[in-house]
């Protein structure tokens, strides 16, 4: 049916929301999987959670306004969920792969946040003051969710970004065997001296022995 109101195009966005929920109670789970850091995967899973209350929200929404979903897919979320099962196929478990999928993670968040945002300008537009709540109680919730991100990233950045200096180092290792000196280029780094004190949540469990520090000159 062509969307030609805007009680239409809020039908039709909280269908698309509701499939976007739906894909992400899937996509969660194998996300808390793919990490190694506890607090990530805590964050994954606590997401779930509320996710699934995000979902209940919406069928009390339905019922109290009467309206009746489309059945729909999200294309949009189809994709950002493709997007981060393609990042733990490429990437081996570690931090790294942590902040790539903090990274995959954030869009969700950012895709909601723009949903839910629309949706309660609608349902204000609309006179449904019931729905306006429940949708600004979700709204929230991803926020939060959003923040909480960006707080683990903090730590996890700083240990990717080391992460992957071991594997320069062990590169330039090699190179300086072949050659007589290898001039290091300077790759991008988002942050400096991040992860400060990374206090009692360094309960990180990996792999690699981290023994080098390795003095960087700036
Ligand atoms: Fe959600």
């Amino acid at each position: 049916m062509a969307r030609k109101t805007v009680t239409d195009l809020f039908i039709h966005e909280l269908s698309d929301v509701y499939s976007a929920e739906k894909q992400i109670t899937r996509a969660l789970p194998r996300m808390a999987r793919a990490t190694t850091n506890p607090l990530l995967a805590q964050a994954f899973n606590d997401h779930l959670e509320e996710t699934q209350g995000q979902i209940e929200r919406i069928d009390t929404l339905v019922e109290v306004a009467g309206i009746k979903l489309k059945r729909m897919k999200c294309i949009a979320m189809e994709g950002l969920v493709e997007e981060s099962k393609e990042l733990i196929e490429e990437i081996d478990k570690g931090a790294v792969l942590d902040a790539g999928l903090i990274g995959a993670a954030q869009k969700v968040e950012h895709y909601e946040i723009a949903s839910y945002g629309t949706l309660a300008t609608f349902a204000e537009i609309l006179g449904m003051q019931d729905a306006k709540d429940l949708l600004g109680q979700t709204l929230e919730e991803e926020k939060e969710a959003d923040e909480r991100l960006t707080q683990v990233a903090g730590q996890i950045n700083f240990e990717a970004e080391a992460e992957g200096g071991e594997e320069e180092e062990e590169g330039e290792e090699q190179e300086g065997r072949m050659a007589s000196a290898g001039s290091r280029s300077s790759s991008g780094r988002g942050s400096s001296s991040g992860g400060s004190s990374s206090g009692g949540s360094s309960s990180v469990s990996r792999g690699k022995s981290n023994g080098s520090s390795r003095s960087k000159k700036r």
